[in-house]
């Protein structure tokens, strides 16, 4: 379907979840920044809920409302035919994704969302990556903290290095804040499924081409004191460094073999052992289904760490690149990552969706690969700091 086509569509934006914590304020950095002329709705499965909502927002009569629910898929339809760009939070995706995202690959229209878990990811290009080419669909995961300053700073760090040569880049997490109950029910959900995560991944080697030609590769990496950072740095195997990969596979500019590793950074041991150690005994607990549900009851969906705390959060991550002869030290940092800035990056990726001159793409794609100037600019704009701190 051509993008033209859907300009016939009533809203370039519907925001699905958007009475949830982060649906909230995404919908509050949409109402504060969105263009004059840009159509955008809000969405969820409480109409009562939905008009409060709009109340409280800046411009709110000129804001749209949908109701929709995961349970009933022609609603799901019925909402991504009345958009260009459909951004949901509306987690955890494993257990609440699929049918949007269906609706959205069969009807052309442009997808994002929040999830950090590499399953849900996975079965998602199985299922709908070859359908959403058709249409011309883009679907865009981890669009939120997961995975956007890791995946737009491998690139811009990638561009500050020679072109045509194998390159390495190592990233280094520093994050200080705190997480909300959609978040902890998503971490949960993810610790107790780690054998449909393997499956999935499996299925989709099994389906996705093999690169020719080319190598980009993601190696755990082990513990270390990085001296070139100043921290000890453990290996956090997030979806992060899966969607640099794909980022890497699809861009010839990473070179003709590429390296990616992706730590925690840590300034003192203690600290170190202690975080392993605390998410050792989650993960464990998660196994087991009534520690599982005592745990969950800790955080209820809809909370989340308040403005006063958000305020003291904040990220770094620091990236060492190398190739061709050249180090590069580079640097993308901003506020409280898991909310504020998530929203904000949330916000801006389906503004450059809907409104920006991009690359041809469609099927799924990283936002590297879909708007990775675009995005990188508009951020950049924003506030979220990218910047090179040292070449040698
Ligand atoms: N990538 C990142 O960095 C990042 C950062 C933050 C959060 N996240 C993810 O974003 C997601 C949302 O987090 P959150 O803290 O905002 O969660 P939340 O407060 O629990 O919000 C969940 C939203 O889903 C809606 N919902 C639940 N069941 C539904 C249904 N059957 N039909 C329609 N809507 C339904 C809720 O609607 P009601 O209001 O009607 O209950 C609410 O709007 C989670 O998966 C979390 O892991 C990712």
């Amino acid at each position: 379907m051509s993008r033209l086509k859907k300009a016939d569509r009533p809203y370039d934006i519907v925001l699905f979840g958007a009475t949830g914590f982060v649906g909230e304020l995404t919908a509050g950095y949409l109402a504060a920044h969105a263009p004059d002329g840009l159509r955008w709705a809000l969405a969820g499965r409480s109409e009562e809920k939905l008009a409060r909502l709009r109340e409280r927002l800046p411009g709110g009569p000129d804001i749209g409302v949908l109701t929709a629910d995961v349970s009933d898929p022609a609603s799901l339809r019925r909402l991504a035919g009345h958009a260009r760009v459909v951004a949901t939070t509306v987690g955890p995706y494993v257990a609440h994704g699929e049918e949007l995202v269906a609706a959205c690959a069969d009807t052309g229209t442009d997808y994002l969302d929040l999830t950090g878990e590499p399953e849900f990811v996975d079965l998602m290009y199985v299922r709908y990556d070859a359908r959403a080419r058709e249409t011309g669909a883009r679907l865009v995961h981890a669009c939120g903290f997961d995975s956007v300053p890791h995946d737009l700073g491998a690139y811009f760090t990638v561009r500050q290095l020679p072109e045509g040569v194998p390159l390495t880049v190592d990233a280094f997490v520093t994050v200080h804040a705190a997480f909300s109950g959609g978040t902890f029910a998503s971490a949960l959900g993810q610790f107790s499924r780690a054998r449909q995560l393997r499956a999935a991944a499996r299925d989709r080697r099994r389906h996705e081409p093999r690169l020719v030609g080319r190598r980009a590769t993601t190696p755990a990496g082990a513990p270390r004191f990085a001296g070139e950072v100043g921290a000890w740095a453990l290996p956090l195997p997030t979806i992060d460094p899966q969607i640099v990969r794909r980022s890497a596979q699809r861009l010839e500019r990473y070179g003709p073999d590429f390296r990616y590793r992706h730590y925690a950074a840590v300034p003192r041991l203690p600290v170190a052992v202690g975080g392993v150690a605390a998410v050792g005994a989650l993960v464990a607990a998660a196994q087991l289904p009534p520690a599982r549900r005592r745990l969950a009851g800790l955080l209820r969906s809809g909370d989340g760490p308040s403005a006063e705390k958000r305020a003291k959060s904040w990220f770094r991550v620091r990236f060492v690149g190398e190739g061709g002869g050249r180090r590069v030290f580079t640097e993308v940092a901003g506020g409280d990552p898991g909310y504020d800035e998530t929203a904000k990056i949330f916000a801006e990726a389906a503004m450059s969706l809907a409104l920006d001159d991009l690359p041809v793409t469609s099927g799924q794609v990283t936002t590297a690969v879909a708007m990775g100037d675009a995005l990188t600019g508009r951020l950049r704009a924003a506030g979220i700091r990218f910047r090179v701190a040292a070449t040698r």
